[in-house]
């Protein structure tokens, strides 16, 4: 499946079959996290947990969010300036392959047990474990919370292209017109999962070619996680359409509306 389609297949899921993933998807997932590396010079891992048998479970506590669910990823990282968006930028890889095989994955930052992950995780001094997610296979029967957090509501319920993005400053919408080759990069930042639906990011493009990005406050301080999982997503949706560029953090671009963190700029 192609990054494209990936992440607007992408979903929060609630509900496992309580089936554990065969070894050949087990497999390939760990192929994958083996190959690719959290960007920013980054120190991130990411962990695949299971329940275990019968005869020698082991819990992970969701406080009844996730239910079902035999099998998690967890991402640690090391404390450094960008950890936290790098990380989640990795992670956001790894969630975007398993919805490629077909996979449900639900980002958790704050409902699930740190005792019960951290138990199985063992983490170096400096290494933080702040997000993990289920990996599985979706159930067709949803429960009551997953209706009433509006899971399926959400995704489509994100904030209007013109709120999110500007065209030079902050005072001005950016059209999907006037946004031309990153019209669709911008368009899958849109549609990016972040924690309580906040969308805690903001670009402004400053010229051609340029694009700054800013975090907003978002619930739950996950706005860096929230902007890691953006900037995954209009990276590999640039490198899919052939877009090239890089990320730099400029000086200079701090502002009211936001703060700064990174710029785009094409090449
Ligand atoms: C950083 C982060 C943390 C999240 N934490 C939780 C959580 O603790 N519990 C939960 O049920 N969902 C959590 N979510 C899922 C969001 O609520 C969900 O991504 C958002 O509402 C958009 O819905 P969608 O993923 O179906 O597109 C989290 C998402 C992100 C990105």
């Amino acid at each position: 499946m192609s990054i494209i389609e990936s992440i607007k297949q992408r979903k929060s899921v609630r509900t496992y079959t309580s089936q554990p993933l065969s070894k050949e998807l087990k497999d390939k997932i760990e192929n994958f996290i083996r190959q690719v590396q959290a960007p920013f010079g980054v120190e991130a891992r990411i962990r695949f947990l299971h329940t275990g048998t019968d005869a020698e479970r082991v819990k992970f506590g969701t406080y009844g969010f996730i239910s079902g669910a035999s099998d998690y990823l967890a991402l640690t990282y090391e404390e450094a300036p960008l950890a936290e968006e790098g990380g989640a930028y990795l992670f956001e890889q790894v969630i975007l392959f398993c919805t490629g095989l077909g996979l449900g994955t639900c980002w958790l930052g704050g409902s699930f047990s740190r005792k019960d992950f951290k138990r199985q995780v063992q983490l170096n001094p400096n290494e933080r474990l702040r997000i993990v997610s289920p990996v599985g296979y979706e159930s067709g029967r949803k429960r009551l919370l997953e209706f009433l957090q509006g899971a399926e509501k959400h995704h489509i319920s994100r904030k209007p292209f013109g709120t999110l993005f500007f065209d030079k400053n902050f005072a001005v919408p950016l059209t999907e017109e006037k946004a031309g080759i990153y019209a669709q990069p911008l368009e899958m930042v849109r549609i990016a999962p972040s924690a309580n639906n906040s969308q805690s990011w903001r670009v402004v493009l400053a010229e051609e070619g340029v694009l700054h990005f800013y975090k907003t406050t978002s619930l739950g301080g996950f706005s860096a996680t929230d902007m890691g999982i953006a900037l995954c997503h209009f990276e590999q949706t640039c490198k899919e359409l052939g877009i090239k560029g890089y990320f730099k953090m400029m000086n200079g671009l701090e502002n009211k509306q936001g703060k700064y963190c990174i710029s785009w700029i094409s090449e």
